[in-house]
């Protein structure tokens, strides 16, 4: 890592790591007022972070990835563009969503999350019942939970589970909705990647329903 990242992730990524102990409000751990707080899930080299948060000024985000590089790429687009509405973990992000007040988030992204393509490693795909019940937990109703990946196989696997789960609503109307990238978006690493080597790209967008929060039965 070269010796300004090095410097950032030692000095500014304690500033910007997520508080540990108990998250109550998550809005008042951004310097400047937020009217909503949205999280991305393996952010990797964070291009699709950065952008939404200096698109979105008024919305706080919090950045989930453990690659440290990748972190520190986020660190230094950052302080470049004076953006102050960055929170970081540089960890796995499940103990985190345990942790997240529950209907306290409006957004999560999960772009190109590893799809684990051999049958054996499937259960290992950050999409799964476990985890869908945690995101169902701390959306908000009317919530969003975004899913894009170039691999088909993962796709049927992610749009089964969570069509699957009573607390999301998936709000593709046509196909338009799921092939193209949505508009407020930019593509990730790894989807430009996808594209240039002439895979298709799936993004999924599925809403939060109903007005409890917490976790939500199974159907049978
Ligand atoms: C295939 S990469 C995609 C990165 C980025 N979203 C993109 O589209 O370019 C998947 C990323 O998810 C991260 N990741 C994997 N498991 C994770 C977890 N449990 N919590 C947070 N991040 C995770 C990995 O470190 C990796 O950077």
């Amino acid at each position: 890592m070269r010796d300004g990242r090095r410097r950032l992730v030692d000095e500014e990524l304690p500033r910007l790591r997520m508080p540990v102990g108990p998250l109550e409000n998550l809005q008042s751990l951004f310097s400047d007022p937020v009217s909503d707080v949205w999280l991305e899930i393996g952010f990797g080299a964070g291009e699709h972070l950065i952008h939404q948060a200096e698109a979105n000024p008024h919305i706080g985000f919090i950045g989930a990835e453990p690659f440290i590089n990748g972190v520190a790429r986020v660190l230094a687009e950052a302080e470049k563009k004076s953006l102050h509405n960055i929170r970081i973990h540089d960890d796995d992000a499940r103990p985190l969503l345990e942790r997240l007040p529950a209907a306290s988030i409006g957004r999560v992204f999960l772009l190109f999350s590893d799809p684990w393509p051999k049958t054996r490693h499937h259960k290992r795909r950050f999409v799964n019942a476990a985890n869908l019940d945690a995101l169902a937990r701390i959306l908000k109703p009317g919530g969003e939970f975004r899913f894009a990946s170039d691999d088909a196989g993962f796709v049927r696997w992610a749009l089964a589970a969570t069509l699957a789960h009573d607390g999301f609503d998936w709000t593709a109307k046509g196909p338009a909705d799921w092939r193209e990238r949505p508009p407020d978006a930019i593509a990730t690493r790894y989807e430009t990647k996808a594209l240039t080597e002439g895979r298709n790209c799936v993004y999924l967008r599925f809403q939060r329903n109903g007005s409890t929060p917490g976790p939500t039965p199974k159907k049978a």
